[in-house]
């Protein structure tokens, strides 16, 4: 059974997700959009919703209600989501009773339009308001008003036991931080998703004990920017600690490591790092722990100093070159990937030369990259003026996408030859005899079956690939 998971923050990505389908009396379909914490989002809801006898579903046809988990972070998102919803109100033609609700990052944005003017919907609900699903879906279900938007400062659903959705059984997500306070100036993120706030570090570290115990062998700690993740006691970051507060404090590199001695065999992954945040203690934990990957997801947006500045990112292109020369000094093998974003307002050819300088000196393994969209409420929005034309965007867009397909080309080339220790999660896409899973740095590997099975270890030695897989053999 499939769920689909299509990734706007992550261009043309679509996560395919497996679900419970266990008899009972009533039926969610869940259908989410956006980065992996909306992903994440979404078993933190059908678990809320489980409690409540709900299971989930694959099947439209089947389901008492449909949500739809959206994104903000692009334009094109919103017009995905009405097609979806249009979709759906077909459903409800056949089945009058069914509940429609909109979750997620657009939540706020479209409360008055989607339920109040076009009535497309029966429940509006923003991100920290998932415990509250219940009862809305009382109003709905009576006729009456449903919709929550309120951000919370506190909520981090660190009591929340999530339904797994995926399939694979291998892999799975954990929260650590919600919401973000950089107030990059291109961002909606911390419209829709409201302060910063870190979760109990013992939440996670018992979370991540359950994962393995249940069979899992990776997690990856989720958040928009995990360096800046500081426990002190509250769910609320606070501003300035004092030094005995700071004391007691666990910081992300602290945590990285609580998470990485839950077993040698339980891989640990983090998305997404933050240049200005990204500290060696983090990057020598990493080095310490042969269980914590070597890779890091490091956004740059830009190559260009004047261009980062009214981003607002809090970095220049001196210090990320800085910190990448950490991470090859202190993690030489690292794999490094990257967000792009081209064509930002005012972005001449030389600044947009500058980013593709800056690729070509790191040679990322992999990136994410996407033209700039204006976004309500965005510093961009009300200080600067969205003056690159949209062909010039997509011919720059397209400069960067042709650079980086050669240099993750030249990067994964660089693993033929090598022994790599492989987590298999499951069945190749290709082939039925056989398996793939990744190496430390995210690369994927595939290899013929033999009586493998998914959840192993396996180390393989690469001897062809393709642009971004290695192929090659088991060699235990
Ligand atoms: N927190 C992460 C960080 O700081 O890099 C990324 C969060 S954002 C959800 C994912 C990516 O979407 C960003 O890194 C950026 O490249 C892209 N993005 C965000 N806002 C955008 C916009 N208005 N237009 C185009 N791309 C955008
Ligand atoms: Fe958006 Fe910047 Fe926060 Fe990332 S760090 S979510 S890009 S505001
Ligand atoms: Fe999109 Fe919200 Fe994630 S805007 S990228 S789903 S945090």
């Amino acid at each position: 059974m499939t769920n689909k998971i299509i990734d706007e923050s992550r261009q043309g990505e679509v996560l395919n997700i497996d679900s419970d389908d266990s008899v009972s009396e009533k039926k969610l379909y869940i259908e989410s959009y956006g980065c992996a914490m909306n992903f994440s989002d979404s078993e933190i809801v059908a678990s809320i919703l489980k409690d409540k006898g709900f299971s989930t579903t694959t099947e439209l046809s089947k389901a008492d209600v449909i949500f739809v988990n959206t994104c903000a972070v692009r334009d094109n998102a919103e017009q995905r989501v009405r097609q979806r919803l249009n979709d759906y109100r077909k459903v409800k033609k056949t089945k009058p009773e069914l509940i429609i609700g909109v979750l997620g990052c657009m939540a706020e944005r479209i409360k008055a339009k989607f339920l109040e003017e076009e009535k497309l919907v029966d429940i509006v609900v923003g991100p920290d308001a998932y415990r509250d699903l219940p009862n809305l879906l009382e109003n709905a279900q009576d006729g009456r008003k449903a919709v929550n938007v309120i951000l919370s400062k506190e909520e981090t659903y660190a009591d929340i036991s999530p339904v797994r959705l995926q399939s694979n059984g291998v892999t799975a997500f954990i929260s650590i931080t919600r919401g973000c306070d950089n107030m990059c100036s291109f961002c909606v993120v911390p419209f829709t998703r409201g302060r910063e706030r870190s979760r109990d570090p013992e939440s996670i570290v018992q979370e991540a004990r359950n994962l393995f115990d249940e069979g899992y062998r990776e997690v990856t700690l989720l958040g928009q920017n995990v360096d800046s993740y500081l426990w002190t006691g509250g769910g609320l970051k606070k501003e300035n600690p004092s030094p005995e507060e700071l004391k007691h404090a666990v910081t992300f590199a602290q945590l990285l490591e609580k998470v990485a001695l839950v077993h040698p065999d339980l891989r640990v992954r983090f998305s997404t790092s933050h240049p200005k945040d990204m500290n060696d203690d983090v990057l020598y934990t990493m080095a310490k722990y042969e269980n914590i990957c070597k890779y890091i997801h490091l956004p740059v947006q830009s190559g260009n100093n004047r261009i980062l500045e009214m981003m607002n990112r809090g970095y220049t292109r001196e210090w990320y070159l800085n910190r990448i020369a950490a991470i090859r000094r202190i993690i030489p093998d690292c794999g490094v990937s990257t967000d792009s974003i081209t064509g930002f307002c005012s972005e001449t050819e030389e600044e947009h030369q500058d980013t593709l300088k800056l690729m070509e000196e790191i040679k990322y393994d992999f990136a994410y990259m996407f033209a700039y969209s204006v976004r309500p409420k965005t510093l961009a929005e009300r200080k600067f003026e969205d003056d690159v034309p949209e062909e010039v965007k997509k011919r720059r867009l397209k400069e960067i996408i042709d650079l980086q397909q050669k240099h993750s080309a030249y990067r994964t080339k660089q693993g033929v030859g090598k022994v790599h220790k492989v987590l298999v999660e499951g069945v190749s896409k290709k082939s039925e005899d056989h398996l793939y899973g990744r190496n430390s740095q995210n690369t994927t590997v595939v290899f013929p079956k033999g009586t493998h099975k998914k959840g192993e270890y396996v180390n393989v030695l690469a001897k062809s690939c393709t642009s971004a897989t290695l192929i090659g053999e088991v060699v235990n």
